[in-house]
């Protein structure tokens, strides 16, 4: 818990036509991860990305590549995405059943040498990870619901971090909790740090502003202090 926050800015949100120049934007411009947006048109109500966007784009940086998968059939669409060899790859609790189908994606992942994470919508409760948490890379704590950027952060999101947090430590395992969804240089931030929150999604506060450098930065700042509050 409070480990230095990691910025990824959600490509999601990037200029599709100039995708190269702002990957290497953010790149410059101090981020820790991108974060790819795929989305199916059937978990969610929008289609995005796929995987030869995932092959290219690690071709073209050295960035750690966080792959969120909104995708209704996960299991089948793992070995496709694994291929690409992304550094972290993130499946829905919603689209799997049941804690086996959870087991069978965090080890598909984990036989590809790729860091697993379980994702849940602000609906899902928290506990439905717990059984699973200590052999997760990560935890995504969505703050809104997925399907598009520019969303406002619900409030309370940060309440499910801190359960995340508590009953991880209460097991002995250590997954970074990342946040999605309305956070930039705001109070969601503050609050989703405060809790917890390791890694910062950010789509429209980092490229819905032309200095993408200064945005990344404030969302840093905005955590760090949000951690050293309440750790004083
Ligand atoms: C939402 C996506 C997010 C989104 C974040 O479905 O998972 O990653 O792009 O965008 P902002 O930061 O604008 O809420
Ligand atoms: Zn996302």
């Amino acid at each position: 818990v409070f480990t230095s926050p990691k910025i990824a800015p959600s490509i999601l949100s990037a200029d599709f036509m100039n995708m190269e120049r702002d990957v290497h934007v953010i790149e410059q411009a101090g981020a820790d991860f991108v974060h790819v947006d795929v989305m199916d048109g059937h978990f969610v109500p929008n289609l995005t990305l796929g995987v030869p966007f995932v092959k290219q784009l690690k071709s073209i940086t050295r960035l750690p590549i966080d792959v969120h998968l909104m995708i209704s059939n996960p299991i089948e669409e793992l070995p496709w995405f694994l291929a690409c060899k992304p550094d972290i790859v993130t499946v829905h609790a919603e689209a799997l059943d049941g804690v086996d189908e959870y087991r069978k994606a965090i080890d598909m992942i984990h036989a590809s040498g790729v860091k697993a994470a379980l994702a849940i919508k602000p609906d899902m409760p928290s506990e439905a990870l717990f059984e699973v948490l200590p052999s997760l890379d990560m935890v995504l704590v969505m703050s809104v619901y997925p399907g598009f950027s520019g969303q406002s952060y619900i409030e309370g999101t940060d309440r499910k971090v801190a359960e995340v947090v508590e009953a991880a430590e209460a097991c002995g395992a250590a997954p970074l909790i990342e946040g999605d969804g309305g956070l930039g240089n705001n109070v969601a931030t503050a609050a989703m740090a405060a809790a917890g929150c390791d890694v910062f999604v950010a789509g429209s506060a980092v490229f819905g502003t032309a200095d993408r450098a200064e945005a990344i930065r404030s969302i840093r700042n905005c955590a760090v202090q949000a951690q050293q509050k309440r750790l004083s």
